[in-house]
């Protein structure tokens, strides 16, 4: 069977789903690999790594796709109402895997069943120890946070680390991570790394145990609400309304203290929760920075703006998107090895075929369409 990974055209994206070390273990497994011409540029992977690691190198994505069986991407297609049907392109009964975006783009799903694509959509593999090494939404939000500390730090016209000098001493900063999960615990981490103070909330209180063993310290209202904010799959719940005022009175106490903020919140299904507010921002120190991870999912900053550094009250809020896409040679590389583990189970050990369990939990929870149809128990219930 033959595997096709064409360029990434979305705006903002420089990753590939397929690097030059997993085009050798899909060739192990038996498949052939067309990868299109320039696909990796963006992530040090240019063409000729590609084809001595054993993969045909294609210009065109009409040739790459039309007799591709499985088709591996980053992020979804884009539809002929965005200009370019990369959709039209995909061989009927073709295997697409990426991060499809099934909440933000339920339209395609149509589509897709209607091209009799069977599609698989990476956000959807389960939190479950048995598919951490196909997780790409812990993946790319780890990198995301070290990168979201980088970016803090460029913006930042002082230091992280305590200074002692002949000319004096420079104090360390102040770091504080609002939500501590993939993404906020990396970022902790790097700041600690930095030499930075640092703090966090959550709403889990679950969240503490591991803010502490990063060596940073957890401060959160700890309430008997706070007891069933997380669901069974460890995420966080919206929040009532009384919870959120008091989560507000910490927070403006604490912020105004703070050098660097990392916002991580993030709600699954919502926009992400509201924690710092205009009014705050007017407290913190001159030179501060706020870097606003949640901002593609409406933000936890209520001036961050998608794609924008925003300078207010002496302070950045710093908004960039796609952060994964920011650090991309990386964020390919482990993204490409989360595509390989899964594709590894759906196939056969060695003849180049799949094989797919439909009974297997993870292939049942990712599957979006089969044979026609809507198949997943989430979007086809929807109808
Ligand atoms: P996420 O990206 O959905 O949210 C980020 C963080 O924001 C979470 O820690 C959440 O509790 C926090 N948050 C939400 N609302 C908040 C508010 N109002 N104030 C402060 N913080 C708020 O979460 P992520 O990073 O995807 O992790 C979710 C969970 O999944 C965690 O419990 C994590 O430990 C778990 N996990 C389990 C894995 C496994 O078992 N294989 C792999 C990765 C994560």
């Amino acid at each position: 069977m033959k595997i096709a990974v064409p360029k990434e055209r979305r705006p903002y994206e420089r990753r590939v789903a397929i690097t030059p070390d997993t085009v050798k273990k899909y060739k192990a497994l038996g498949y052939d690999v067309a990868v299109e011409s320039g696909a990796g540029s963006e992530s040090a992977c240019p063409d000729e790594y590609y084809v001595a690691a054993g993969a045909t190198i294609v210009p065109d994505t009409a040739i790459l796709l039309r007799d591709a069986d499985i088709v591996l991407k980053v992020q979804r297609p884009m539809s002929e109402s965005e200009g370019r049907n990369e959709i039209g392109l995909l061989k009927h009964g073709a295997v697409l895997i990426g991060m499809l975006n099934p909440y933000g783009a339920r339209g395609d799903l149509e589509v897709y069943a209607q091209n009799n694509i069977t599609t698989m959509s990476m956000e959807l593999v389960p939190r479950s120890p048995r598919a951490q090494a196909m997780d790409v939404l812990s993946s790319q939000s780890n990198l995301a946070g070290y990168k979201s500390v980088l970016d803090a730090a460029e913006q930042f016209g002082r230091a992280f680390l305590m200074m002692m000098t002949a000319a004096g001493t420079v104090p360390p900063a102040r770091v504080m991570v609002m939500g501590a999960g993939v993404a906020g615990l990396q970022a902790i981490a790097t700041a600690h790394r930095l030499g930075a103070i640092v703090s966090a909330t959550d709403v889990r209180p679950a969240a503490r145990e591991q803010v502490e063993s990063l060596g940073a310290t957890f401060v959160m209202v700890e309430t008997e609400e706070t007891k069933q904010a997380e669901t069974a799959g460890g995420y966080a719940k919206e929040m009532s309304e009384d919870y959120k005022r008091r989560q507000a009175a910490l927070i403006a106490e604490t912020i105004k203290k703070q050098d660097i903020v990392i916002c991580t919140a993030l709600i699954p299904g919502r926009a992400a929760p509201n924690l710092i507010s205009e009014d705050m921002l007017k407290t913190m120190k001159p030179g501060s920075v706020v870097v606003d991870l949640a901002v593609e999912q409406g933000g936890n900053c209520a001036l961050s703006e998608v794609g924008k550094i925003v300078e207010a009250y002496n302070v950045k809020i710093v908004g960039h998107r796609n952060m994964p896409s920011r650090i991309a040679v990386d964020a390919s590389s482990l993204y490409a090895r989360n595509l390989f583990n899964l594709v590894a189970l759906i196939s056969a050990k060695s003849d180049g075929k799949l094989a797919i369990d439909w009974n297997d939990d993870i292939v049942r929870a990712i599957t979006l369409t089969h044979q026609g149809s809507v198949v997943n128990a989430h979007f086809a219930k929807a109808d």
